[in-house]
Parts: structure tokens; sequence; C-alpha cells
């Protein structure tokens, strides 16, 4: 759905000249980089084409080079094997670059395949009354960043909170209040236990069910008090996760809970009962789904309740109704995958045909100092220590490496650097592998972590204030490309141009890891190029030619941009200094 163009406008000239010489499609003819930079800047692979038109891909390749014109964007084509590697005019490409990333209304990526359409990301979405736990903070960081991503690729991007906040749960918390007292001052760790306590009654007690079968009545009955307490929990419950929101700089879209579903549950049962696709197992009313061998979805207990499937049915279909998305997505742990296999395979049942553009994002487990985070462990409280302990431990770097920065601004960075670590470290891998946490790889400076981005960033940004240039835009105009004459340099402004075809991969894919990953080379290339002024002071970015510093100035800067872009992606701050 999200197939497209190669965004960056050389990589699509890649691809439309092979495309144009074979008379194929250039949508899908994937460019990559060659394996070795004397080969070329770019490189497509006949092999698909070679399916299309039935001959060998090297004969085609070697057609496609044959047949080439050099055009405004690339200077030559050569056949290798079955591929074609492309080289781009540096000096348009410079300009490009610059232009995108130096000038007022400039786009980073530079052009926006989501334009016109609406992707919803259902992500956090913790149940109230208990405390926050490792996978819904994973889930957050994840669902921020693919919001991130598809809002820079032109989508539009409603970011969803589905709360937790309905079922019988509910009734048994009130029931307990009921028999034991609202603990005061209310918190969710007060709730928490007064729930943990029933259950442990009901173990005993058989009263138990009844009370909180009947509590959960009045609650849908709307008896006031029952609603009141309800409500009270959820604010106080709400109050705590925007704690962690904050700190993480998460915003929602649209923060709606299960209990807002309420009133079309009945309407979307109704419709399936209509449709003819439930039946009564042991009093419940079901979809059986054993010709998919999956086991029957649950849609109505014996007693009446609804369950996480009914409402999650019911918010599919207000979705699709309020939105017209092109794309949902639920990001959850991968312990749900056959909850969101069912909620799809019923959806299609029931005609609805978007049921397909539903797609489940899961993940794997985070192991924080070598314990595996569970549900039930109070993990914000961890979350909240771990960030509190990845500040400490920033802030004693930065006053060792930066003793010129107030304190006051070092507390700063230390906050947007310790958060920045924990966000990156939770999309540094592909997103189904389990992550190790460990606290002093994911604060390093100089190891694939966070805080080497954002210090690589700052450093970018030193050089630039340094310079004394305050206007960019003007550096983006003069910049003479002929006086970055270097492989580093080149291969660094290659990596530059790329952003916006790694975002597209990212977003298709719902990988973050992927721009994390494209985040660390790019990184690595700027210091290749760095380095070598410690070798020779005619290299530096500041030396004293002043044509050729401002070139390496302009390109220095269009890093700066390029990686505060980035990080800005996964969420993450890009700190002027560090
Ligand atoms: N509240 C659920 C949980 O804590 C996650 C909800 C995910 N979103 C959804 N639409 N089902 O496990």
């Amino acid at each position: 759905m999200l197939l497209h163009l190669p965004l960056s406008p050389f990589r699509r000239a890649a691809a439309e000249a092979v495309a144009a010489a074979l008379g194929v499609d250039a949508v899908g003819l994937a460019v990559s980089t060659p394996p070795d930079p004397a080969l070329g800047d770019f490189a497509v692979g006949c092999f698909s084409a070679s399916r299309t038109l039935r001959a060998a891909p090297a004969a085609l390749a070697s057609r496609v080079a044959a047949t080439f014109s050099p055009g405004p964007l690339l200077e030559s084509a050569a056949a290798a094997g079955p591929y074609v590697n492309f080289r781009a005019r540096r000096a348009a490409l410079y300009a490009d670059l610059f232009a995108r990333t130096l000038t007022p209304g400039g786009t980073l990526v530079p052009a926006a395949p989501g334009a016109g359409q609406t992707v919803c990301i259902d992500y956090s979405s913790p149940n109230i009354a208990k405390p926050l736990s490792y996978h819904h903070i994973r889930s957050t960081v994840i669902g921020h960043a693919l919001a991130n991503l598809h809002r820079a690729l032109g989508f539009r991007v409603v970011g969803i909170n589905h709360l937790g906040d309905w079922g019988t749960t509910f009734g048994m918390i009130l029931a307990a209040f009921a028999r034991w007292g609202v603990p005061e001052p209310l918190t969710i760790g007060g709730m928490a236990e007064r729930y943990v306590a029933f259950r442990k009654a009901a173990e005993t007690d058989t009263s138990c069910g009844d009370d909180g079968r009947a509590w959960f009545k009045r609650l849908e009955d709307g008896d006031e008090t029952a609603r009141a307490l309800w409500r009270r929990m959820r604010e106080i419950s709400l109050t705590e996760f925007d704690e962690v929101y904050a700190r993480l700089g998460v915003v929602f879209d649209e923060v709606r809970g299960e209990s807002a579903y309420e009133a079309d549950m009945p309407v979307v049962l109704a419709d399936l009962e209509r449709k003819g696709l439930t039946s009564i197992s042991d009093g419940a009313l079901v979809v059986d789904l054993a010709d998919c061998n999956m086991p029957p979805c649950l849609l109505r207990k014996a007693d009446g309740a609804t369950l996480y499937a009914t409402r999650d049915l019911a918010a599919a279909v207000y979705r699709q109704e309020q939105y017209g998305f092109t794309r949902s997505l639920y990001v959850t742990d991968s312990g749900q995958a056959l909850h969101f296999a069912q909620l799809k395979v019923v959806l299609e049942r029931a005609g609805h045909e978007w049921a397909k553009r539903i797609t489940h994002v899961p993940f794997g487990l985070v192991r924080l100092g070598g314990k595996k985070t569970g549900a039930r462990t109070g993990n914000v409280v961890l979350l909240l220590d771990v960030l509190g302990e990845a500040e400490a431990q920033i802030d004693a770097t930065v006053a060792r490496t930066n003793p010129d920065l107030t304190p006051e601004r070092r507390r700063e960075v230390a906050r947007d650097v310790g958060v920045g670590a924990i966000i990156f470290a939770n999309l540094q891998s592909q997103r189904e592998k389990d992550v190790d946490f460990e606290l002093e790889k994911v604060l390093s400076f100089d190891g694939d972590a966070g805080p080497y981005l954002q210090y690589a960033h700052a450093r970018a940004r030193s050089v630039l204030r340094r310079s004394g240039v305050t206007d960019v835009a003007a550096l983006a105009s003069s910049a003479d490309a002929a006086r970055l004459a270097r492989d580093e340099e080149w291969q660094l402004a290659l990596k530059l141009d790329a952003i916006g075809d790694e975002a597209a991969r990212a977003a298709e894919s719902c990988e973050p890891h992927i721009v994390a990953h494209y985040l660390l080379e790019l990184c690595a290339a700027y210091s290749r190029w760095y380095a070598l002024g410690s070798q020779d002071a005619t290299l530096r970015v500041l030396c004293a030619d002043d044509a050729t510093r401002a070139a390496r100035l302009a390109l220095d800067a269009a890093f700066g941009a390029t990686l505060a872009g980035g990080l800005a992606m996964l969420g993450m701050r890009a700190p002027e200094e560090m």
C-alpha cells in the first residue's frame, strides 16, 4: 500500500532510468548502495525485470547501461553483473541537499508519499488502576516513533491511547472499595492493592463473584456512586501515566478508552449475529474460528459481560468511520498476536474490506539488569528510577567533558540525553527481538547508543557556532560544491540524501530500528570526515581557505539538521551542546 518510488530525486532517477530503458514499472525497483563506492553511488538490480521480461538480469543491466544518457541528476551508468551502477552529479546533489536541509521551508524528507492518507496508531494503551508496566512503555516509545515517522512522510496521523478502562475488573475494585473503604489518598497503588486483595478473597468467599458483577452492573447502568468512583480512578491513573508521557515527550491525538465503546458494542454484536457469524458455546456468544485454526473469539460471556475483543471490534469500526484510515496499527507485545489475528478475521468475515489494512505491530520483551520485566512489578517506578539514574550519570559525564556548561544547562542536557538513551535502547534492535537493557551500554558516548548520536549532533553544532556563521541559508546558496572533493565528504552527502528513503522503509515495515541503524551509520560517516582534520589542519572544517570553509560548514550544518530530524523521528531531542 505504501509502495512508491524512491523519495530522493537521485535514487528515483536511477530507478526511472532502468524502468525507461527496459519498459518496466519503476515502482518497486530497489535502489541500493554498491558494495564498493568505487563502483558507483546507486545500484539497481535487474532481477524483478528479468522475471517480467524473461531475460537474463546481466543482459538487461548491459542494455540499460548502453542506452543510458546523462541527465541533470545522473552522470553515468555502468553494468556490473545483474546490477546497473549509477553515479550522481555531485554538484546537483550537494545543491539539493543544502536547499532541503538549510533553507527555511526546506523539507528533510524530499517527498510526501503519505499525503492524503491517514494512519491510526494505537499505542501505549495501558489499563487504568494498574501500574504502567514495561511493555506499555516500550509500546509508547515504538508507537511514538511510528507516529513521527509517518508524519514526516506526509501522513495524517491519529495517535490513539486506547485506555483499558472498562470491564469486570472495575466491578471488582468497586466491590472491594465497598467492603474495605477507599484507600485515601487514592493512588494507582491503592487501587491495585484492593483489586489483588479482592481476587484473593474471592478464592474462598463465593459472594465476591456476585458482588463484583453487581457493582459492574451498577457501573454499566450509570449508578452515580459507581460512576463517580470509576471516574476518579480513571483521572488519577491518567495523571500518573501523564507523568511518564511528559518525561518521554509523548502527546496523543486521541485518548479514548474502552469505556467509550459501551454504546457501540450491542450494535456490533447485533451486526455479527445478523450476518450469521456467531454461535453460542457454554452460554457465551462467540465467533467460531476453528476453520482458521484459531480458538473462538469470545464476545459476550454467559453472564452478559462483554470482553476486550468486543470493545476492539467496536473501536476498529469507530476508527474506520471516524478517520477512514489507510492503515491502522496496534503496537502491543507479541503476546497479543492471537487477539489481533482473531480481530482481523472477524472483521473480514463481517464484510469489512478495510480489515486488511489493520496491522498488529508486535514487539519482544525487555530485560532490565538481567530481570524480565513483567506486568505485575511496578515498572514505572523502575522506569522513573532508570531515568533518574541515567540523568545522574550523564550529568556527571558532562560535568567532566564540558565544565563550562552552567549547572542548569547541564541538567537540561542530562534530561534530554538520559531519556533519549532509554528511547534509543528501545528502538535500536528489531522490534520482535527481546532486548537486554544494560545501563552502561545504553549510556555510552562512543558505542552504538543514544548519547553517541546526540553527542555527534552537539559536536556538529559547536563547529558551526565556533565558525561565527549565523545564516545557514546563506551558506546553502553560496557553498561551492567543487570544494567538497574528498571521498569522505561525498560518502557523507550520499548518506544524508538517503534519510527520506530510510524513513519510508521504517514506516512501511513499522520498524523504527531502520532509522536508528541509519543514524548510527550517518554519524560514523560524519566521524570519518571530521577525523581527517585531526591529521591535517587543511582538512579541518574550520580551515584557513574561506571558500572551502564555507562549503564544509554547509555540509556540517546539513549533517546537524538531518541528524536532528532523524532523532526527532525517533522521539529524541538533539542538544546543541553536551
Ligand atoms: N490495554 C491493553 C493491555 O494493557 C492493550 C491495548 C492495546 N490496544 C488495543 N486496541 N487492544 O494489554
